[in-house]
């Protein structure tokens, strides 16, 4: 059992069964065995690699959209440039090192990174060495917005590791699951709140509409409560926000609680703090939470066809070109894995926001 394991069963045992929230919540950001706190996750000798840690492109093709963003919206002189959860500061460094070349873009930038986990601070500080950066325990911190100085937000993977409740429809309605420890087993099991919540509220109509029995739905209001958040950033500074993510285009039942350890599934109430927790992300309840603050969320795009719209085969052929072979097989299997359907490329979505009569976005239809 890990150290983790024995804290939520004492927690457990004092205050009685635990939503997947808290649990979620506790195995990710607990202040000393935290999946996040105690180790740097990312790569082959971790449990998971994200589209940053791939390849260069990904975040020098993001940071060519933040600078057209940028002139769109009439090259302001003071411009934040926000990060939630940036890992380890990759993508932020590479957004910068490809922005260079756009004039001024760089000297309007404040950096912002908001990040609960220290270890994971360490890394960026180390990435990011040469700029100046602020880094921030939440949003709460970010300077208040103006209309002279835009608020740009960029999140890759960061609204999947955000904790979910889970609600089961049974015979009596909407139930949440909650998890308690089995003393038989010695682990965890799963059971369900015996009292009724108010979380299915936030179910969206079509879900209480047609859920059958034995249907489980996700709900994150702490996902809704921080998009709503950055929603007034955004809306009352002009702002711009692009945030990718795999999940659910539209709000749809299942279960989509997962744990990765080592680069392969695990059970989630295994492993507690050692393993990675996500869950699908509910594009439609975020959509809907900038859309509600003064904000609006464009089309959803496919994260392959996003890259090809930035010119990703063209920067693929540039860096190819000075490249040895082992450098070019590199750059080749990074593009198939970032655009292919098979991958990458349909799975993860881009969703960008803009200011309600905002400028054009480029790459989005509705730009
Ligand atoms: C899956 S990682 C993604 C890292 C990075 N964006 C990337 O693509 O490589 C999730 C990141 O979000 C951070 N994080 C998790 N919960 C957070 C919260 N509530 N506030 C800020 N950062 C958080 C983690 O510490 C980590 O940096």
């Amino acid at each position: 059992m890990t150290p983790l394991a024995h804290v939520i069963r004492q927690h457990i045992k004092g205050t009685g069964p635990m939503s997947v929230a808290d649990y979620m919540g506790l195995c990710l950001g607990h202040p000393e065995y935290g999946y996040y706190i105690t180790r740097d996750p990312f790569g082959k000798a971790g449990d998971f690699i994200t589209a940053p840690e791939i390849s260069q492109m990904f975040g020098e093709l993001i940071g060519l959209w933040f600078a057209q963003a940028w002139i769109d919206r009439g090259s302001p002189k003071e411009c934040h440039l926000i990060e939630c959860g940036p890992g380890r500061g990759t993508l932020m460094s590479d957004i910068l090192r490809a922005t260079k070349m756009a004039p001024g873009f760089q000297k309007s930038l404040h950096i912002h990174l908001v990040e609960t986990s220290s270890t994971l601070r360490q890394s960026q500080k180390q990435t990011l060495g040469g700029y100046s950066a602020e880094w921030h325990d939440d949003l709460n911190s970010l300077p208040p917005p103006s209309p002279d100085s835009p608020h740009f937000f960029i999140a890759n993977e960061f609204f999947d590791a955000l904790p979910i409740h889970q609600l089961l429809k049974t015979d009596l309605g909407w139930r949440e699951r909650v998890i308690i420890w089995d003393d038989e087993s010695k682990g965890f099991a799963w059971s369900l709140n015996a009292r009724k919540t108010n979380l299915d509220a936030m179910l969206s109509e079509m879900i209480i509409k047609e859920a059958e029995t034995g249907s489980i739905a996700e709900v994150s209001p702490i996902s809704i409560t921080l998009a709503e958040i950055m929603a007034d950033h955004i809306a009352r500074s002009n702002g711009v926000g692009l945030f990718i993510d795999y999940g659910y285009a539209q709000s749809a039942t299942g279960d989509s609680f997962q744990a990765l350890k080592d680069h392969e599934f695990c059970d989630c109430l295994d492993h507690c703090g050692e393993a990675d927790l996500t869950a699908h992300v509910d594009f439609q309840a975020i959509a809907n939470a900038f859309n509600r603050i003064g904000c609006e969320s464009l089309p959803l795009l496919e994260q392959g066809l996003f890259l090809q719209r930035m010119g990703i085969e063209a920067r693929a052929a540039q860096l190819s070109a000075n490249g040895n072979d082992k450098q070019k097989q590199d750059i080749s299997s990074a593009l198939k894995r970032l655009t292919d359907n098979e991958e990458m490329g349909s799975l993860f979505k881009m969703l960008a926001i803009r200011a309600a009569d905002g400028a054009p976005l480029a790459g989005f239809e509705a730009g």
